[in-house]
């Protein structure tokens, strides 16, 4: 039976995928924040031998340290991990205003520091799996190549290093057959901007049912680094 764990697990997209896996047959890790959020208990009450939950703060070294050796003493292998908790941050102000660098620096932690935390502490656990998958939930945000906001500094800069941070696991990983991808969700329908994002084109269980059929059910695109592509498989350029 293979094993998957899914950080950002409150609500949105991290919890649509931790159920999909569920119903793929994986066993789960399904990290949340915030104890409070009671989504994931309902899901864990009807996958009790299936999906564990446990408290993660991406942003946190020792809250990741602790989780790396639960999973260890807990799971023989990883066959597939999804670093999708992330954070918004200003979306408003642009050059000229008064800029927020503290909170920039929080997003930051989170969106490019904190896959890089889990990956450090758990490849080992990855490569001893026959999936050997990291899928770090980007951004198109994070495109470079593609950018045409003039503000949205903390997310867009952190999803671009995320997909930085990316590519430099894929290479170290390489070797030990591990792939790394990063991935655009699309447009979801969650709770990301403080409210329900009713502009959003997809359901969370839309996104994570194409996200979760380009990582399993086709071959992954060859590329010569990481890969970069949106919910439908199409690549985008850095
Ligand atoms: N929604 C979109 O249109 C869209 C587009 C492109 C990319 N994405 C990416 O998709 C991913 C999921 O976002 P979403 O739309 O599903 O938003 P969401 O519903 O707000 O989900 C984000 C999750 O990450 C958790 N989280 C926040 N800070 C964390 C931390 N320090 N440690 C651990 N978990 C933390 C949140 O917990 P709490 O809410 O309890 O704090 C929440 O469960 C993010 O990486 C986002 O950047 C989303």
């Amino acid at each position: 039976m293979p094993y998957a764990l899914v950080t950002g697990c409150d609500h949105g997209l991290g919890l649509a995928l931790a159920r999909q896996l569920l119903g793929r047959s994986y066993r789960v890790v399904a990290c949340r924040l915030n104890p409070e959020e009671r989504q994931v208990d309902e899901l864990a009450a009807s996958y009790p031998k299936r999906l564990i939950v446990c408290t993660l703060d991406v942003s946190n070294d020792e809250s990741v340290f602790a989780l790396a050796a639960f999973v260890k003493s807990r799971l023989p292998h990883l066959d597939l991990m999804i670093n999708c908790a992330g954070i918004l941050g200003d979306m408003r102000k642009t050059l000229g205003d008064e800029l927020d660098f503290d909170e920039m620096l929080r997003v930051f932690n989170v969106n490019a520091l904190g896959p890089l935390r889990l990956t450090n502490a758990l490849f080992e656990l990855i490569a001893l799996g026959e999936g050997k998958l990291i899928a770090n939930i980007s951004s198109e945000a994070g495109s470079i190549a593609d950018c045409y906001r003039r503000g949205w500094f903390g997310y867009c800069m952190s999803k671009a290093a995320n997909n930085m941070q990316g590519a430099l696991c894929q290479n170290a990983l390489r070797d030990k057959g591990v792939r790394v991808v990063q991935v655009h969700p699309g447009h979801v329908a969650t709770y990301m901007r403080g409210h329900l994002d009713t502009t959003a084109s997809l359901t969370p269980d839309a996104s994570a049912s194409a996200v979760l059929e380009i990582l399993l059910d086709k071959p992954l695109p060859e590329t010569p680094g990481v890969t970069y592509m949106d919910w439908q498989g199409r690549l985008l350029p850095y």
